[in-house]
């Protein structure tokens, strides 16, 4: 654990501790609030710390030759630490040199930014699926069905596991490893659990999945069972899981990888460094995110500020946050101008996101004050026609990914987001985790009549059929001839 270059400071009341004084529960003992990772050589908030070196544990930097190797070098050790910055064209180039290396850490689309993330004593050792490097991917027909000009989305479901858990996964469970834990922990709608026990796994640890019983996508479990974690199906929802799981750290050695975690962040901040990388150093003028346990929506928001700050990018984007309906505890909270959240009780079909009292609405709230972020809510028939509108681009992903573009659609429609704008949609979440979700939408099973009402329309257009047929070539012709003619 590298504590001489990182500290945690609580985003409530800005105690800073050191990695050790953490709590098993990772909330503040002064005021209860939640902590973030800040590297004092350059984080924003880092002005009172003392000057620490950055020169990474064992000095090891991946097999990027000598001159990659100097320079790493360079950027690692400053010679005036309380005003030094990393290089950023330096850091620009290794990074992107760091493609060509066969050293895992270096294909790690999260280590390969170690340099930002400097939580490892040491980074080579880190437990790494090859996760990050996602795609960004033009949607031409969401733009159109959206009312923009152009749209991209950074599918995080392309990572090993499906999702974007995979990032932060592997950045926390390193830790957990470093720390000297035998056994980790989530609790879970799915995609946590299934990236936690896959990591767990490689690294040679156990792992505890609290999961609530038939709420989540069978894809995410069979995941979690296949890697071999103790999964427990618990008869409450994701809430009551995270309740009886607070009381478990507690009382078991056992290290706690849910988003409350602040190395989980530190991996999830990656995506957006992906994006502006991509983007040859811009950033989108707008950043959109679904929002469930509302962790997810800070990192990244956290990556783009400390670009911006080491001069990698000159500029931030908008970060917005969309909610299930049936799931909006944050959507109420700030429609309502309240500055409390009042947590509720959560159904959406988006399982992934059906959580009615997020443990990190405190840093939601604010990165969307700090961008000038919207948040917004979706019904069932939106998400379900936005994710069947992402699967006929050819990409697909989960539902609660798709509450990104069903949002952006109201974003558009009342003029808060222009045409021209360019906006980048987080998709979280694989299509194959939930594929049942899938085939009932296109079975027309999956809503109710009063769901659906208005929509239905909509939703019969984007329907695939799947007649079943006798084996003969003239009823496929049949049915071949009737769908070219429409
Ligand atoms: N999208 C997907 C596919 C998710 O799995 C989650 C969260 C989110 C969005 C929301 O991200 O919580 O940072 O706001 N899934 C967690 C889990 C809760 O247990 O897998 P967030």
């Amino acid at each position: 654990m590298n504590d001489t270059v990182h500290q945690l400071r609580c985003t409530g009341c800005a105690l800073v501790v050191a990695q050790r004084a953490a709590r098993s529960n990772f909330r503040c003992a002064a005021c209860g609030d939640l902590f973030e990772v800040e590297y004092p050589a350059w984080s924003a908030n880092a002005g009172s710390s003392q000057a620490p070196s950055l020169v990474t544990g064992n000095g090891h930097h991946g097999a990027v030759g000598a001159v990659a190797a100097a320079v790493a070098a360079e950027v690692a050790a400053p010679a005036q630490p309380r005003t030094w910055m990393p290089n950023a064209s330096a850091l620009r180039w290794l990074w992107k040199e760091r493609r060509h290396s066969a050293v895992s850490v270096d294909q790690s689309g999260v280590w390969r930014f170690r340099e930002l993330l400097p939580i490892l004593e040491f980074p080579n050792d880190a437990v790494t699926l090859r996760e990050g490097n996602t795609p960004l991917y033009g949607m031409p027909r969401c733009a159109q069905a959206a009312g923009m000009e152009r749209l991209l989305a950074k599918h995080q479901g392309m990572n090993p596991t499906g999702s974007f858990k995979d990032t932060g996964m592997t950045a926390a469970l390193s830790v957990a490893r470093e720390l000297g834990f035998e056994w980790v922990a989530c609790a879970s709608t799915g995609n946590t659990s299934a990236a936690m026990a896959a990591y767990a796994a490689r690294a040679g640890m156990r792992c505890l999945v609290l999961i609530p019983e038939g709420k989540i996508a069978w894809g995410k479990l069979s995941q979690a069972m296949d890697y071999g974690a103790l999964t427990c199906q618990l008869r409450t929802d994701f809430d009551g899981c995270v309740k009886v799981l607070a009381e478990i750290v507690e009382r078991y050695p056992i290290y706690l990888l849910n988003s409350v975690n602040p190395y989980r962040l530190e991996g999830q901040k990656t995506p957006a460094l992906e994006i502006a990388e991509e983007l040859e150093w811009n950033v989108p003028d707008h950043v959109i995110v679904p929002g469930g346990n509302l962790a997810n929506c800070s990192a990244l928001g956290k990556g783009f500020q400390e670009m911006k700050r080491l001069g990698l990018t000159t500029a931030m984007p908008r970060i917005s946050v969309i909610q299930a309906q049936g799931a909006n505890p944050l959507y109420s909270m700030m429609a309502s101008g309240k500055e409390t959240l009042t947590p509720v009780h959560a159904d959406t079909r988006a399982t992934a996101i059906r959580i009615g009292n997020p443990a990190s609405w405190r840093k939601a709230a604010r990165i969307l004050r700090q961008t000038n972020g919207y948040c917004e809510q979706v019904s069932e028939a939106e998400i379900a026609i936005a994710k069947a509108e992402i699967g006929r681009e050819g990409i697909g992903c989960e539902p609660a990914s798709a509450v990104t573009l069903a949002g952006l659609k109201k974003l558009v429609a009342d003029g808060r987001v222009k045409k021209t704008e360019n906006v980048v949609l987080l998709l979280t979440g694989h299509t194959l985790k939930d594929s049942e979700y899938t085939i009932d939408f296109h079975r027309g099973a999956l809503l109710k009549d009063a769901e659906s009402r208005g929509c239905e329309n909509a939703m019969a257009a984007l329907r695939s059929e799947m007649p079943v047929l006798d084996a003969s070539v003239e009823a496929v012709l049949r049915e071949l001839e009737a769908e070219v003619r429409g």
